[in-house]
């Protein structure tokens, strides 16, 4: 099964509206002769109908990194999901584990969020992982796989035929450690099994899953090399365009 490779930088709460801008149109310079991989980048909310106008016709995508469930009404600090389709974006992160750390999103919570995007035409990018508490118990699949169905419980298979799942595990985020390619193996492995048994053969075969978690120009060739590893989110290293491109062109 051919799957394009996906790289997408989460530039979480960095940047301005105008450096965003900055270094949006920097990387697109530095994209301009790309073919694959597929690359996104999900600003803030408040940059990204800007990055979105700056990034129009080029290779580079535009995300949004949350949004909420309802379509409207007094949600005081929200916004839905036919705002950010609105805004110029095509992709949107759900479920990252600071969202779920710091703000309490559940999986109760991620499956609406998804439905939501969904149904304003977002393609969603699922994000899950395991603590360092979670994992030394031995509980990686389990919690894995509850995130992945409760997520996706309500959905059906047409439904999901965008999807991209991000194995993030949490000690990995910003921590400068990265899984082992031995871990990050069994891991996606296990996930499109998964994601078989939930659904189907197909919908597995068809599901990109990025790996995420200090993903630096250093290992991404590595991880890329992995069978069932289709992409990379990336945080820190994603913020300046031109370490950036290094992990994008991670196979020149
Ligand atoms: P990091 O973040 O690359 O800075 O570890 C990844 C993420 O949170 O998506």
């Amino acid at each position: 099964m051919n799957r394009r490779p996906f790289i997408a930088g989460n530039w979480k709460m960095h940047k301005t509206g105008q450096q965003a801008v900055q270094t949006a149109t920097r990387l697109a310079e530095l994209c301009s002769d790309l073919t694959d991989p597929e690359v996104m980048i999900a600003p803030t909310s408040l940059s990204l109908p800007l990055v979105a106008k700056a990034l129009e016709n080029t290779p580079v995508k535009v995300g949004a990194q949350n949004l909420h469930f309802e379509k409207q009404g007094a949600f005081t600090g929200e916004i839905s999901a036919e705002m950010i389709k609105a805004a110029g974006a095509e992709y949107i992160l759900i479920g990252h584990s600071e969202r779920r750390q710091y703000f309490g999103e559940t999986d109760e919570s991620v499956c609406k969020k998804i439905k939501a995007a969904l149904e304003a035409g977002l393609k969603p990018v699922l994000c899950i992982g395991e603590t360092q508490e979670q994992r030394e118990e031995k509980n990686t699949y389990l919690v894995l796989d509850k995130q992945v169905s409760n997520g996706l419980k309500r959905f059906g298979l047409e439904e999901l035929s965008d999807l991209v799942l991000a194995y993030e595990p949490v000690w990995a985020i910003g921590t400068g450690l990265t899984a082992s390619i031995e871990q990050v193996a069994q891991v996606h492995k296990h996930l499109r099994s998964l994601l078989e048994d939930l659904f189907s053969k197909d919908l597995a075969d068809r599901t990109r899953i990025l790996y995420g978690g200090s993903v630096k120009p250093e290992n991404v060739k590595d991880l890329m090399g992995i069978e069932d590893v289709d992409g990379a989110l990336v945080g820190g290293a994603s913020l300046d365009a031109d370490n950036f491109i290094n992990i994008i062109k991670y196979n020149e």
